[in-house]
Formats: C-alpha cells, sequence, structure tokens
C-alpha cells in the first residue's frame, strides 16, 4: 500500500483523510437536518451528541490533513483534455478556489456549530472525555441567529461539495481521466 502521495496519486493516508472528512460532513449534516425528527428525549440527545461529536471530528480532520498536506503535498493536476482549451487556466484556478473554498468550510461550519452551543449556555463534550462549561449566559435571539448561520454555512458546504463532487464525475465520465481514480483506494500508480 503506498502511503504517501505521488506524482501521480494520492496516498492512502491523504484518501483516508478525505472519505473519513467525507462521511463525516454527510453524517452530522444529515443529524442537523433531521434530529427533531427523533422523539424527544434520550434519543434525541444521543442525535446531537453524535452530530456535535461528528463535527468536532471534522475540525479535528481537517487541521491535520492541513498540516499534513505541508509535509505531503498534493498530486498536481492531472492532464486532461480540459488542457486542450483555451480556457484551461481558468478550471484550474476554478479547482483549486473550490479546495480552498472547501478547506475554510470545513472549519468555519464546526466553529459557527461551538459558538451556537455556547449561545444556548450549553456545555461542549469534547469526545466524552472534558466538559468545556459554555462561556455565557443563554440568549435565545443570539442563539437563533448563530444557529442560522451556522445552517446556512452547512448547506454552502454541502452545495460546494457537491459541485465538486459532480467536476470529479465530468473528469472521470467525459474526460476519462484519472482525476477521481487517483483518489480512489486500491488505485494503481
Ligand atoms: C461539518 C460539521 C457540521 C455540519 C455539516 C452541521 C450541520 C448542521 C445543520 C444542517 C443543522 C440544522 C440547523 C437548523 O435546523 O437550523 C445543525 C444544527 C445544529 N448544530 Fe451542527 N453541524 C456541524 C457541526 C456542529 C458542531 C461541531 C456543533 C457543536 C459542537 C454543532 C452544533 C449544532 C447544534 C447545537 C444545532 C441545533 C440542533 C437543534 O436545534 O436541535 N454542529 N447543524
Ligand atoms: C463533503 C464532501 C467533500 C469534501 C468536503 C471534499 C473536500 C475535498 C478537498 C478539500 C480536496 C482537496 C484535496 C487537496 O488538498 O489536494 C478534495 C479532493 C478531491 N475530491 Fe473531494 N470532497 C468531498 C466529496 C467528494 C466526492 C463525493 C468525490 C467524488 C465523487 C470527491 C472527489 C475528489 C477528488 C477526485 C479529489 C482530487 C482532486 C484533484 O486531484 O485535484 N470529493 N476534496
Amino acid at each position: 500500500m503506498q502511503l504517501l502521495n505521488s506524482p501521480t496519486r494520492y496516498g492512502a493516508i491523504a484518501q483516508f483523510l478525505h472519505w473519513t472528512a467525507v462521511a463525516l460532513v454527510v453524517l452530522a449534516w444529515v443529524l442537523g437536518m433531521f434530529g427533531d425528527e427523533l422523539p424527544k428525549g434520550s434519543s434525541r440527545d444521543l442525535g446531537l451528541y453524535v452530530h456535535t461529536t461528528a463535527g468536532l471530528l471534522v475540525i479535528a480532520l481537517t487541521i491535520l490533513r492541513l498540516l499534513w498536506r505541508l509535509a505531503d503535498p498534493s498530486p498536481p493536476a492531472e492532464k486532461t483534455r480540459f488542457g486542450e482549451w483555451l480556457f484551461a487556466d481558468w478550471v484550474g484556478l476554478g479547482a483549486k478556489l473550490a479546495h480552498f473554498g472547501l478547506y475554510v468550510l470545513l472549519v468555519a461550519v464546526p466553529v459557527a456549530g461551538i459558538v451556537l452551543q455556547f449561545a444556548r449556555g450549553d456545555g461542549l463534550s469534547i469526545f466524552g472525555i472534558v466538559e468545556i462549561a459554555s462561556p455565557w449566559v443563554r440568549d435565545r435571539a443570539f442563539a437563533e441567529s448563530v444557529k442560522e448561520i451556522h445552517e446556512l454555512l452547512a448547506h454552502g458546504l454541502l452545495a460546494l461539495a457537491g459541485l465538486h463532487a459532480a467536476a470529479a464525475l465530468v473528469h472521470h465520465c467525459v474526460f476519462r481521466d484519472r482525476t477521481l481514480v487517483r483518489m480512489l483506494p486500491g488505485s494503481k500508480a
């Protein structure tokens, strides 16, 4: 198994960090949107606990991933049939901006979630190991505004990730290059 990135593909560590973050973001989003459907009481509390824990793991993984990226830089963009086009540079710039936007939102969404938890006057359990008490008293109006910001940023993250996934599929199905394959576990160099 190739652990590190090479000029032609992502290594197992970068792939693990990417796909684990994808699963956690989807889990957090589904629980955020539909957690209210769970029966009131311990089920709903558990749903919120899993939601916040998945969100905290997202921020931890993202920080780890950004540090890892310094030690093991991403492979350069695949040579694709986009490259034959005049506006290829703009497409490449678009992909870079999308990745940057994804990293920003992977941090901003959980941070807004943490602020929301504190605005409600609730403590924050860090993986059940320590509980950080809220520094603020409960403020309903502030919490409501932060909840809207948290939700908006979360939808922005999902929308940008959707565009990003669609671009990966276009590379795979239309341009038939290795952009998607080299991010998949088990792909050959
Ligand atoms: C990538 C990570 C996350 C995503 C995608 C996400 C997404 C969402 C979404 C879509 C909602 C529903 C908002 C609404 O109905 O108005 C929500 C609610 C919420 N989120 Fe997050 N969130 C994440 C991380 C976090 C974190 C780290 C925390 C706190 C530590 C947190 C705390 C909350 C709270 C307290 C609610 C309100 C739940 C309720 O009213 O029952 N979230 N989140
Ligand atoms: C919540 C969902 C997702 C997030 C937050 C996300 C985030 C990212 C980020 C930040 C990168 C840049 C990696 C680097 O620094 O080099 C990346 C790369 C990549 N992602 Fe995603 N991603 C998501 C979902 C998906 C899905 C569903 C697919 C496939 C259908 C996908 C395919 C890829 C591919 C192929 C690359 C490598 C692109 C290249 O070589 O330039 N991602 N992703």
